[in-house]
């Protein structure tokens, strides 16, 4: 599905860019072990769109010209064939990539997934890749797109200076990151879903009934509160954009600002004006 979106920003001219996210490739072979051979025959029927979805980001790319900006989980785990696409994908197109939480899991949820979790293969993933997906940004047509990494539900201690330092830059902001921080709108639309679990600093209520574990991942530290401060009220801050709810979305946010995830069946051309 290919879904046109249009967005002011305050771009010097009109540009496009191709937003995909989520494609949870699913590959394994020989050099894998059986687990991961398991897990990749258990899983592909799951995301039957992954090469769909990427070779028409790709084919778009090409014919309009434009970056593709990939918001997270290129591939579902770790695994040899896994690792070769992504950095084929990455390599061979202009990407900009934030990272999601599939980027560092190895077998899914063997154990929790927290910053040291993800330490144990972070620097074999940023190696990939051509954009530093921790913390980056770049400037196309007067429009500063700036990556950030909330992969397991929290920023990091880095985003809060980066973040005052790219507003210093006095450009418009489009902030791109894996998971959605939590807004009215997009509760609403999750809570429909029964995707709250989805959602980054999700209001107190949410814990309500739910084990120790759940709140522990998801209650938010200090500095992802300070972030999503930050977010909510930079002046330069012109539209947000998610994936990992693998759904189709946009909405303003309690302050005003465009949001817009994209699904993981889905091509999304986004035109900034
Ligand atoms: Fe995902």
């Amino acid at each position: 599905m290919i879904i046109n979106t249009s967005v002011s920003v305050g771009a010097k001219t009109p540009f496009r860019m191709i937003h995909v996210s989520d494609t949870h490739f699913t590959l394994a072979d020989s050099r894998d072990n059986s687990d991961k051979n398991r897990i990749a025959t258990k899983r592909r029927h799951i995301f039957p769109h992954s090469e769909a979805v990427r070779d028409t980001a790709v084919r778009l790319s090409g014919e309009l010209g434009c970056p593709i900006i990939h918001t997270g989980d290129h591939y579902d785990f770790l695994s040899h064939p896994n690792l070769e696409e992504v950095h084929r994908f990455v390599t061979e197109n202009d990407v900009l990539y934030a990272a999601g939480n599939h980027d560092f899991s190895h077998y899914l949820g063997e154990e929790t997934e927290n910053e040291e979790y993800k330490l144990r293969s972070y620097r074999e993933v940023q190696s990939l890749h051509k954009n530093n997906i921790r913390t980056d940004s770049r400037v196309i047509c007067g429009v500063n797109f700036v990556v950030l990494d909330d992969s397991y539900f929290q920023f990091h201690p880095d985003h809060v200076k980066f973040l005052l330092g790219e507003a210093e830059k006095g450009l418009p902001m489009v902030l791109l990151y894996h998971k959605p921080v939590a807004c009215r709108e997009l509760l609403a639309f999750a809570e429909e879903k029964g995707r709250v679990g989805c959602l980054v600093c999700p209001p107190e209520s949410c814990f309500d009934g739910k084990d120790e574990e759940w709140i522990a991942e998801r209650r938010p530290d200090e500095v992802t509160l300070e972030v999503a401060e930050l977010i909510n009220s930079l002046p330069q801050v012109k539209c947000i954009i998610n994936g990992h709810m693998h759904e189709n979305f946009t909405c303003l946010t309690d302050t005003g600002v465009p949001l817009i995830l994209t699904a993981n069946d889905t091509v999304r051309v986004i035109e900034f004006t």
